[in-house]
């Protein structure tokens, strides 16, 4: 199957809009790949932080992209042999993650090793830029949001759930602030890709929205 033939549903959306969960699911219905393009940014901050890089050095954060050594082994991340599944979810890893993908370089340096994601059968990738950027001729592409209350209760809860303490006021003012980055970057901003479908996930279960974008993706192959 040549590689541009090979079905790509791009999933896009801001923090904690469920879009992980979603596109995970959808993936596993479909049989397909499945790229979580921010684990990527966060591999990227989580080695920036560990050996000090200059995080305005964007000549050095691009450097470290660049040559990730990283591997993907069922739902594990893995960093030079060392499984860091749990270590890029840290809060600071996030937010270094949001400030160091302002930078065109990085972006750049880990286009490559996105692309090299979509494989037959299929690839749903999730991300923020998957639509408009990397992969603009997708045949799927969707918009995951939600109201910032919904999702600073729905992270909420996932850091409860983990054993993390969070206070809501805190999460609610992260939140807050990642999106401005996120949509207001000169470089692939958050924005609905052209062409896509827009679903607001705030009254939804997760269920639901998987179950809207198969219709909309059997709506596509028919
Ligand atoms: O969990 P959350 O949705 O906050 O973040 P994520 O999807 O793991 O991505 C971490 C950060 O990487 C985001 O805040 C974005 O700034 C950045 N990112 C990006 O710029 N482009 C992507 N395709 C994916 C993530």
């Amino acid at each position: 199957m040549p590689t541009h033939t090979i079905p790509v549903i791009a999933i896009d959306g801001p923090t904690a809009s469920g879009k992980g969960t979603v596109a995970h699911r959808v993936a596993d219905k479909l049989g397909f790949h499945y790229l979580d393009s921010g684990a990527l940014y966060r591999l990227t901050a989580l080695m920036a932080l560990r050996r000090g890089t200059d995080l305005a050095d964007e000549h050095a954060l691009a450097k470290l992209a660049e040559h990730l050594p990283c591997s993907f082994t069922g739902s594990s991340v893995i960093l030079s042999h060392e499984n860091v599944t749990d270590a890029i979810r840290a809060e600071e890893v996030g937010n270094t993650a949001s400030k160091i993908a302002t930078f065109p370089a990085v972006r750049h340096a880990l286009t490559g090793l996105q692309l090299g994601f979509r494989k037959a059968p299929g690839l749903v990738a999730d991300g923020r830029d998957m639509g408009s950027v990397i992969f603009p001729h997708a045949p799927l592409k969707v918009f995951l949001t939600a109201s910032v209350d919904a999702r600073a209760d729905r992270r909420y809860k996932q850091l409860i759930d983990k054993g993390i303490s969070a206070n809501m006021e805190d999460l609610l003012m992260d939140l807050r602030a990642r999106d401005e980055r996120d949509t207001n970057r000169a470089i692939a901003p958050l924005i609905p890709a052209e062409g896509a479908h827009v679903l607001d996930t705030s009254s939804m279960t997760a269920d639901q929205a998987v179950e809207e974008v198969l219709k909309w993706y059997a709506a596509v192959i028919k």
